[in-house]
């Protein structure tokens, strides 16, 4: 029993499998959740590792983009995930400004993600600047996934959502980041709508797992985020494939409850709970109705 997730009943994913697959030739799967419905889903569909990220903050919480996550709001969705999916390994995003000050703030908000939210490990973004604090989260224990490419919290000062790696310089600069997060710890590092041919690159040349997203087939794992593919979030990136169109379907089920309501046919018989006869005659006596 586990004081954060309850009964625990099949195999857990642990890191050391996530860097087996990758020796095995064997293509790993993540996808992100944020709530318990979305976990036991995951989880039954046999996806390997589940990602909370930051993008709760638009796809869940309705903001522009995913500066105003906070630690709590990541460890408030990481504790359903979970409680509903006992065979991933949990990676919790660690959110804008929550390891960027110092290695102190790193340390202690990833540990709460790992103590009070139940993730396994924490995913950071960024380059060779925050190797040091990679290293000092794997120092005490805690278990990294890198993220680098397109870095959605650094969007504001790039102010675009393009394809990294398009030229020779800036792909180089991509697998020097890489190599520099393998070196400091990093158990797989995420690359975000690189050109394909960078990340084939990195894949080739790192020992950790590269898992892609908008980054080409050559990856050794994939994630999508959870709304954009089931189709139920309004706008999707371009590379994000739709595999169900949820929104659609969501939407009739919600105008067919409105206008069963409006015209009485829901509830129906089938729907309606009724008092036993005789006791609606008893009722119907003590309050003297006919
Ligand atoms: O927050 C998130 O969902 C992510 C993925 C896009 C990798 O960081």
């Amino acid at each position: 029993m586990d004081a954060v997730r309850g009964v625990i009943s099949v195999a857990k994913v642990k890191v050391s499998d996530v860097l087996a697959m990758k020796g095995r030739g064997e293509r790993i799967t993540m996808v992100t959740a944020y709530d318990y419905p979305s976990a036991l889903h995951a989880d039954k569909s046999g996806i390997d590792m589940i990602l909370v990220g930051d993008s709760l903050g638009m796809v869940v919480l309705g903001y522009e983009n995913p500066i105003p996550v906070t630690v709590d709001d990541i460890i408030h969705h990481t504790r359903p995930v979970a409680r509903g999916a006992g065979r991933p390994l949990i990676v919790g995003d660690m959110p804008f400004m929550s390891y960027h000050v110092s290695v102190e703030d790193a340390i202690r908000n990833a540990g709460r993600i790992i103590k009070e939210g139940g993730a396994d490990a924490v995913k950071l973004e960024g380059g060779r600047e925050v190797a040091p604090k990679v290293r000092a989260l794997v120092d005490v224990g805690i278990p990294v996934q890198a993220h680098i490419g397109l870095m959605p919290q650094r969007a504001s000062v790039t102010g675009r959502f393009n394809v990294q790696g398009t030229t020779a310089e800036a792909g180089l600069e991509i697998v020097r980041d890489a190599e520099a997060l393998e070196e400091a710890g990093a158990f797989s590092v995420v690359l975000e709508f690189v050109t394909a041919e960078v990340a084939e690159m990195i894949t080739g040349r790192l020992s950790i797992p590269t898992i892609g997203i908008g980054s080409g087939p050559r990856c050794d794992g994939q994630v999508l985020v959870l709304h954009d593919l089931l189709g139920v979030y309004k706008k999707a990136p371009p590379f994000a494939k739709r595999y169900a169109d949820l929104r659609t379907i969501i939407l009739e089920a919600l105008s067919s409850y409105c206008e069963e309501v409006r015209i009485g046919k829901y509830p129906d018989p089938e729907h309606t709970v009724n008092m036993e006869q005789g006791e609606l005659r008893r009722l119907r006596d003590s309050l003297a109705e006919p």
